[in-house]
């Protein structure tokens, strides 16, 4: 159950958390409908433009060599937004069969034409697909937009579906002091679950998880 930085992110993310100080709750419940205004409204709503610019190429290319996927692979993104990393692993890995899962009826319909159809809207908490269906699957991002028990069930779910139950990474929001707390509580618009990286190691101990994971810890410009 290793940590492992599939996103090769800094130890931080620098954020200019000042732009979120205002009109907060308006601002997290238009995030939380996942439509418009988080993928492609204000960065004060979320992504402020989630476009495709290429970063997932490198990302495609780690996974594939980590969990083996080849011709034939059965690969699962949880949280696929657009499916970016989808077109991606789908260029890199040619003959695999590449499915993403999102909540978001917008991002799918704003998907890339070459994985669209390759969509499901559906939850995490609830995959729609039989034990072991696939040979590797993610979710980067997605399970801490659920209260600590729905994440525990969309950790089960992950490990559910997927054969090897090492090939499964999920990133998550996390902080590691009290600073870094309030740059999170700060920037953050749609995260329910946070916690210390050792907390949520606990968890996973907790559900038997045996997968990747890593994190996603929110610094300051010049800090
Ligand atoms: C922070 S974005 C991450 C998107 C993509 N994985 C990435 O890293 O760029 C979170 C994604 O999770 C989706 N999402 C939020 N809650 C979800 C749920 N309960 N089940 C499935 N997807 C969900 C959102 O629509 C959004 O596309």
């Amino acid at each position: 159950m290793p940590e492992y930085n599939l996103l090769g992110h800094p130890k931080k993310l620098k954020r200019d958390v000042g732009i979120r100080l205002n009109d907060k709750e308006h601002n997290r419940a238009l995030a939380m409908k996942f439509d418009f205004e988080y993928f492609d409204g204000s960065r004060e709503q979320g992504y402020g433009g989630y476009k495709y610019d290429g970063r997932w190429v490198a990302v495609a290319e780690r996974l594939k060599d980590r969990y083996k996927l080849r011709e034939g692979s059965c690969f699962l993104d949880v949280g696929c937004a657009k499916g970016f990393l989808m077109h991606d692993l789908t260029t890199i890995c040619p003959g695999a069969s590449i499915h993403g899962l999102d909540i978001s009826l917008y991002a799918k319909n704003h998907a890339l034409a070459s994985v669209k159809e390759n969509i499901d809207i559906g939850n995490c908490l609830k995959l729609p697909y039989e034990d072991n269906a696939f040979d590797a699957a993610v979710a980067i991002n997605t399970i801490h937009n659920l209260e600590l028990d729905d994440c525990k069930k969309s950790i089960r779910e992950l490990m559910r579906v997927t054969k090897n139950k090492k090939n499964i990474f999920i990133q998550v929001d996390a902080y590691s002091d009290k600073r870094e707390l309030e740059m999170f509580q700060a920037w953050v618009l749609t995260a329910q679950t946070y916690m210390m990286p050792d907390e949520w190691e606990n968890i996973f101990k907790e559900i038997g998880y045996e997968g990747d994971y890593f994190w996603t810890i929110i610094g300051f410009e010049g800090n």
